[in-house]
This record gives structure tokens, C-alpha cells and sequence, in this order.
């Protein structure tokens, strides 16, 4: 199991114990974190699943796919760390990761 942190918009920690596979999107429905809608079901096409990667796990976990991208164009307040969850898979190198919930979705 991998380690994941997210990080709800008022500052609750749901300290997770993720499957190497699955996505942090999933993982944030399955322990009912709010923030996370996820309404397209993680096909990439409804940005409400937008998170920010913590500053220390930016390098890890990669920049958007294209795809991701256009979509994130879509989302409330993107910064530069920001990703979808449900294009974010758990993977032991990733053991640890911190992820922030925005605001709002958008
Ligand atoms: Fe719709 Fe991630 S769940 S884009």
C-alpha cells in the first residue's frame, strides 16, 4: 500500500492507504473527501476532480498529459501545480504524496 495525503479546503488530513493502481481521484471518492466530485468518473473530461500537488511531489508526479491539460483549462483557479486526480496513479514512488483539494470545483 502507498501512503496519500489529501488535504480537504478547511485543513482536514485524510491520511490514506492507497492501492498501487488505482487513482488519487478514486481513492479521495472511496474515503469521501469533500471537494472531490469527480463527475465524469475519472474519463478526463470534467476537471472536477482538480487538485494542486503538493510543492515537495511536483517532480514526481509529473506535469499534465495534453489532454489533462485542455481540461484543466476548464477548472476553478489552476496554479502551476495543478493536476487531475483521476490522471494521478498511485505507485510505491509516489508513497507519501500530499495533495491539496481547491476551494471549489469548477
Ligand atoms: Fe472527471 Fe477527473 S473525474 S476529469
Amino acid at each position: 500500500m502507498t501512503k496519500l495525503t489529501i488535504v480537504a479546503f478547511d485543513g482536514t488530513r485524510f491520511e490514506l492507504e492507497a492501492e498501487p493502481g488505482t487513482t488519487v481521484m478514486e481513492n479521495a471518492v472511496r474515503n469521501s473527501v469533500p471537494g472531490i466530485e469527480a463527475e465524469c468518473g475519472g474519463a478526463c473530461a470534467c476537471a472536477t476532480c482538480h487538485v494542486y500537488v503538493d510543492d515537495a511531489w511536483t517532480e514526481q508526479v509529473g506535469p499534465p498529459a495534453p489532454m489533462e491539460e485542455d481540461m484543466l483549462d476548464f477548472a476553478f483557479e489552476v496554479k502551476p501545480t495543478s493536476r487531475l486526480s483521476c490522471q494521478i496513479k498511485v505507485k510505491p514512488e509516489l508513497d507519501g504524496l500530499v495533495v491539496h483539494v481547491p476551494e471549489r470545483q469548477a
